[in-house]
């Protein structure tokens, strides 16, 4: 039997719930990108999750190969494929049960979300492309920013191909709500994985919207103003990655971490545990945006329930008036890329 080892068990204290060790239920996981920043770090912990028995990792790096051997060597169960270059990428693609993609561009200081559009819309179009010819079933799990426009640019590819599922495409903003655990945590002195909070909207600053109205436990923190300044450290939380890596990058790390426990969730999903949910930015009609992020419900065919936000406060409805003209721009920006 495959016993869980101590670390997997720190690995994923934060998203499993009812972790199980079964062997039987096991799946393929493509990372685009795999060589990168986000992408070194995300293969190392999803090397360590035992739901994975197949890692197949795919990068235009010349060095990918080196990844992969590096990675095959840790003594988990899990295979690990090295493919490089777009020659190689049907192989890696073929019978992926889930593609996560952080492949593309990451920020400079002074840079918005958007500035990456031109560079990383054509890699995400393309790796769709990819995807709806060899693993059209596969969930999709996009990183790449702008996430808001790169979402729309994926389902669109889809639809060209006649494979689109919108219950299988994610934009994945699960560093938003670590990051919200994290603060959260430190003002109300408590372990952050106890904290939740759902964060809704988009993935890039005043679409950043952290219900703290709904936060449990209760942030400690009763003035406007300080729960305006939260809001801010959230919507900027990146930008301060971005400002303090000074122009090496935006955050990998706690990236790599938030995209491990995205996955392990659509993964339990698909094994058919019920109740697994994750915050997602998901085609929605929730709202009037055509994509939006809020709590989703994973299950065997990726999207089960999509939740809805509940109930905002004043204070939350204004920052979803002000957010949304922002997504609906994005999302236009993104759909009017493939069309
Ligand atoms: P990075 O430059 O360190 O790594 C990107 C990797 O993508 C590189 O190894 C590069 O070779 C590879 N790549 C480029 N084009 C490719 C293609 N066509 N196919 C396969 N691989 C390709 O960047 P990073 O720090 O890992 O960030 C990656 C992306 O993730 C950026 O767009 C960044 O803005 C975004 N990001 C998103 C979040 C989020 O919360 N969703 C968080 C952090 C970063
Ligand atoms: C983040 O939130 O850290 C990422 O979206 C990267 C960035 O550019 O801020």
């Amino acid at each position: 039997s495959r016993a869980l080892r101590p670390i997997a068990t720190v690995a994923f204290q934060n998203g499993a719930k009812n972790f199980s060790t079964s062997p039987e239920m096991q799946f393929k996981v493509m990372v685009a990108g795999a060589a990168g920043g986000i992408g070194q770090p995300l293969s190392l912990l999803l090397k360590m999750d035992p739901l994975v028995s197949t890692l197949a990792l795919y990068d235009l790096a010349p060095f990918t190969p080196g990844v992969a051997a590096d990675l095959s060597h840790m003594d988990t169960p899990s295979k690990v494929l090295g493919y490089r270059g777009p020659d190689e990428l049907p192989s890696a693609i073929a019978d992926a049960h889930v593609v996560v993609i952080p492949a593309g561009v990451p920020r400079k200081p002074g840079m918005t979300r958007d500035d990456l559009f031109n560079v990383n819309a054509s890699i995400v179009r393309d790796l769709t492309q990819c995807i709806a010819v060899h693993a059209p079933k596969a969930m999709i799990c996009i990183i790449t920013n702008p996430v808001n426009s790169m979402v729309p640019i994926a389902s669109e590819v889809m639809k060209k191909n006649g494979v689109y599922d919108p219950n299988r495409i994610f934009g994945v903003t699960t560093l938003d709500i670590v990051r919200s655990r994290t603060f959260i945590g430190q003002i109300n002195g408590v372990d952050p994985k106890t904290v939740k909070i759902p964060v809704i909207g988009g993935h890039s600053g005043v679409t950043i919207i952290p219900v703290l109205s709904q936060c449990k436990p209760a942030p400690q923190i009763q003035e406007q103003a300080k729960i305006d300044a939260l809001t801010k450290r959230i919507q900027e939380a990146g930008t301060e990655v971005v400002k303090a890596k000074a122009g090496a990058g935006s955050a990998t790390l706690s990236m790599g971490w938030s995209g491990a426990m995205f996955t392990h969730s659509v993964l339990r999903g698909l094994k058919g545990e019920e109740n697994v949910v994750e915050c997602a930015y998901v085609k929605s009609d929730v709202t009037e945006a055509k994509y939006f992020a809020n709590p989703i419900c994973f299950g065997k065919n990726g999207i089960a329930k999509n939740l809805g936000y509940g109930q905002l406060n004043a204070y939350e409805q204004k920052l979803l008036q002000i957010a949304m003209p922002e997504l609906k721009k994005n999302i236009e920006k993104g759909e009017k890329f493939v069309k």
